[in-house]
């Protein structure tokens, strides 16, 4: 299954593996596909660990990065408040409370902007900051001293510094779209590799199903070559995105619920337990709408009755950060109410996954699966 992007990326399979694991990326590397890590959650200087770490592993095996830059987000209360908490509105603040007491989420308070646990050390302040290109500046900049084949970026056109920067260090760029239009806009903007990324897709997602935007992105961007993503868990599935004319396949979801995956012990169990009618595409978690479980969370903030709305990026992702870290604590001690609320970003793939797998074990199962699916296609036109 070597398709030109292997050869290009110096990769054995086109299985592309996003997650915000070093432990995913790692296994995945070594087992022959992509794996790329979610930095987001990092400071710089913790993203220089995690890739020290990485590169330790991988014995020279390529491996990606992807940072988060939105085209559009509050810029006014980026530039207006010294602490991006004081930007949350009161009503806003008196829902979460609201929340808290309806579900009797106990533990310690909390503050919105305050620190949050998991990964992404440091504050929900700073996660809000590094959201935008002066703030992914950093990451890049540690990045691009680690030997990366690959910087992936979502939510907008790359910033042209950026562009620039990787092209310099001989990276290329990928560039997660939901549009034919952004897709052209991407490569216009200097995208080396598009990801072409349909609605069933956790985290953040366009509305188009990846059935009917592959294909048309193919057309639209060729030869730059086409990645598909969204809705992609299995060998048959990888198949078909060929078949649609990608060179190669990106997964999320799916590493969730691997052995590696660093997935809150309640989530994951609410994910192998989910069919695919259980996730919901809402803004309540980051302010731009985002594929996720549907929880308590979720039908609070989009059609509960007190609601005063999910705010923008990146205040709502803000106030979303600092009230999960304390659901997702209370969670973990089985209170019944956070269990209810606790959710975390996943696609429609959540159906399929109900078992735990060693990461390795997903690609190779994909790669089999995907040669049996070719074998058979062969035969119904032979
Ligand atoms: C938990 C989770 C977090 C995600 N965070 C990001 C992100 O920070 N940056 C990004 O480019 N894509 C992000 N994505 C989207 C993935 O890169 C990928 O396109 C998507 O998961 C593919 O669809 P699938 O979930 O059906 O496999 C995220 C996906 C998930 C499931």
């Amino acid at each position: 299954m070597r398709t030109a992007i292997c050869e290009r990326l110096g990769v054995e399979f086109p299985l592309f593996a996003f997650s915000h694991c070093r432990d995913v990326v790692a296994a995945v590397t070594n087992a022959g596909g992509f794996g790329v890590l979610g930095a987001i959650a990092y400071t710089p200087e913790q993203l220089d660990t995690e890739l020290t770490w990485l590169d330790e592993r991988v014995g020279g095996r390529p491996y990606g990065v992807d940072v988060l830059l939105p085209g559009k987000v509050d810029a006014q209360a980026l530039d207006r408040e010294a602490r991006l908490a004081d930007a949350v509105p009161e009503r806003h603040r008196d829902f979460v409370a609201h929340l808290m007491a309806k579900y009797g989420v106990g533990g310690a308070g909390g503050p919105i902007g305050g620190p949050i646990g998991g990964p992404a050390a440091g504050s929900a302040d700073e996660v809000g900051r590094r959201v935008t290109a002066a703030g992914a500046a950093g990451l890049i900049d540690v990045a691009l001293k680690h030997p990366i084949g690959l910087v992936a970026s979502a939510l907008g056109p790359p910033p042209p510094e950026l562009v620039a920067r990787a092209r310099e260090a001989g990276v290329p760029v990928a560039a997660l779209v939901g549009t034919v239009e952004h897709a052209r806009r991407q490569v216009e903007a200097g995208a080396d590799i598009i990801v072409a990324q349909g609605t069933e897709a956790g985290g953040h997602t366009g509305e188009i199903s990846t059935m009917v935007l592959v294909p048309q992105v193919v057309d639209a961007v060729g030869p730059v070559p086409v990645l598909a993503a969204g809705g992609i868990a299995s060998g048959r599935q990888m198949a078909a995105a060929m078949a649609l004319g990608a060179e190669g396949v990106w997964c999320g979801s799916v590493w969730l619920t691997t052995e590696e995956a660093e997935t809150a012990p309640a989530v994951k169990r609410k994910m192998l337990a989910a069919s695919s009618l259980d996730t919901v595409r809402s803004r309540s978690r980051t302010g731009k709408p985002a594929r996720q479980l549907r929880s308590a969370w979720t039908d609070e903030w989009d059609s509960g009755q007190e609601s005063p709305g999910p705010l923008g990026m990146p205040l709502q992702l803000l106030v979303a950060e600092s009230a999960m870290a304390r659901i997702g604590a209370a969670a973990e001690r089985g209170e019944p109410g956070a269990l209810e609320l606790a959710n975390y970003f996943v696609g429609q793939v959540v159906g399929q996954l109900d078992q735990v797998r060693p990461a390795r074990e997903v690609v190779y199962a994909m790669v089999s699966e995907f040669a049996d699916a070719v074998e058979r296609l062969g035969r119904l036109s032979g």
